[in-house]
């Protein structure tokens, strides 16, 4: 490698470093998304310039043809299936780390036995990681879309199979390191890998889904560090390594903001009892406010918490939802945000989705800095949210929800739930939130009903 290139790909590393950093606060993501970009194009530029490439005709079909794909799918994916398009990017990447190690081995040809141990290895461990994250990523975005049942798959020792196909191609491994020359060992390690992916995944209930995704993104990070110590790139090392740690490290939030272990979340089979439950919307009493009497409670009360959750998102109600916001602050009333790390479908979702709307960042508050003011304030107005304040959390051990810390909305002086019906949420479990004597319930869509407070607030 040329001391341009070592340098270059030095800048790049600390563009990405940097655009980490950015990405840690809304104000400056915009920033940081775009530093990593940079970095990426000065990285591949650098890679095509100094690799003595004799012909770019496939490069640039590939390139046409991917921005082609790509930017119809940044267009067309709606907000609400960006966890599973998440997902889908993931799985390519693990895909393309371990395409590249096979065409490694292919390029080494005759020489392969000449390689030191370690970049056999680490040959055998960008197929592992990387066809487990292609397969199992594929396998979450599908169940996460819909087009698999979402319940975990369970069968009798799950774990102990899983297991003994993992220990299996370790050993294959192991095998090709001593004897490169056999291919047909390549073969059974993506084979084996293809099926511990779906294995792995399957018994994972949906609920958990994007905290696989999340897990999967870190994978995808190792096997593109696995697949840069076989090729002695240093940017492909360093950008791994920082995907598969930002990957661990959120996968830890998420796992925290629920109060699950990791093991948990990956073992325990966890939303199985629920399937195919039907919601016990019984026959107890709620009460029914229209959006006049919403608009009217809101506008006599001195302080308002929103709380944005999943259904948000769906109605598309954001836009509205700052400018009913800004009405009520125009009419002297303070208004705040209440972000549970959890709400949504991926991490950050509610962030996002105000930030599109602009509302301040300031008037954003996570969980913790806001929990104890629910008791103190007038109107808890919960839009589309459900799982992330359904007290169940609080005391029904038998409940996938069990142990996740919520939103205190019962706390507040009056909580108003603007949702579509008595269904439950994500977890699919019932919600007393509703039937609190505190509670009134504004049936609709997010959107037609804020659309409706705000006709009256106007008037
Ligand atoms: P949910 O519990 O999924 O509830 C969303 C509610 O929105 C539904 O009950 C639905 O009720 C309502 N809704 C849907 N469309 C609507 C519309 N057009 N207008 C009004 N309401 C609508 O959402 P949540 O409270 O945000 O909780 C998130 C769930 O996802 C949690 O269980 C969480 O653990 C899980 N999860 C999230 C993540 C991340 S990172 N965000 C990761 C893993 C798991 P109706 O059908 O009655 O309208």
């Amino acid at each position: 490698m040329s001391l341009f290139a070592a340098f270059a790909y030095l800048l790049s590393s600390a563009l990405f470093i940097l655009g980490l950093k950015l990405l840690s606060s809304p104000k400056t993501a915009r920033r940081g998304n775009l530093y990593g970009a940079i970095g990426m194009l000065i990285a591949i530029v650098v890679t095509l310039g100094d690799k003595n490439i004799i012909d770019y005709t496939y490069i640039i079909i590939g390139l046409l043809v991917g921005s082609a794909i790509g930017t119809i799918l940044a267009r067309k994916v709606q907000m609400t299936a960006m966890p599973q398009m998440v997902g889908v990017l993931n799985g390519f990447g693990g895909g393309a780390s371990a395409l590249v190690a096979y065409a490694e081995y292919g390029r080494m040809g005759s020489q392969t036995a000449g390689n030191a141990p370690d970049v056999l290895v680490m040959l055998g461990l960008s197929l592992l990681i990387g066809v487990v994250t292609f397969v199992g990523s594929m396998v979450a975005a599908a169940k996460l879309h819909g087009v698999m049942r979402g319940a975990p798959i369970l069968y009798s020792f799950q774990k102990q199979s899983n297991a003994a196909i993992l220990f299996a191609i370790v050993a294959l491994i192991a095998l090709f390191t001593i004897n490169p020359a056999q291919w047909y060992l390549l073969i059974a390690i993506i084979g084996l890998s293809a099926i511990l992916g779906v294995t792995s995944v399957i018994p994972i209930g949906g609920a958990d889904m994007p905290v696989v995704i999340s897990l999967m993104n870190s994978y995808s990070g190792l096997a593109a560090a696995a697949t840069g110590f076989l090729l002695s790139n240093n940017v492909l090392i360093i950008s791994g390594t920082l995907v598969g740690t930002s990957g661990i490290i959120l996968t830890n939030i998420m796992c925290k903001a629920m109060n699950r272990s990791l093991a948990n979340v990956l073992f325990a089979g966890v939303g199985a009892d629920y399937e195919g439950q039907t919601t016990t919307t019984e026959q107890r009493t709620v009460i029914r406010y229209t959006a006049d009497d919403a608009a009217f409670m809101l506008e006599n009360a001195q302080s308002v918490i929103i709380v944005p959750g999943y259904g948000l998102a769906v109605a598309q109600a954001q836009h509205v939802l700052q400018e009913m916001a800004s009405i009520l602050v125009g009419k002297g009333v303070s208004v705040r945000y209440a972000i549970h790390p959890v709400a949504g479908r991926m991490p950050g979702h509610m962030n996002v989705l105000l930030a599109e709307a602009n509302v301040p960042y300031e008037l954003l508050l996570e969980m913790d800095q806001i929990n104890d003011d629910f008791q103190s304030t007038d109107v808890a107005l919960v839009i589309g949210a459900n799982d992330v304040v359904n007290p169940a959390a609080r005391t029904k051990k038998e409940s996938p929800l069990y142990g996740m810390p919520i939103l205190n909305v019962d706390q507040a002086r009056t909580t108003l739930v603007c949702k579509r019906s008595l269904n439950p949420g994500f977890a699919g479990e019932d919600n007393d939130l509703f039937y609190d004597k505190k509670t009134m319930m504004v049936f609709g869509d997010a959107k037609a009903t804020i659309t409706g407070i705000i006709q009256v607030l106007k008037k």
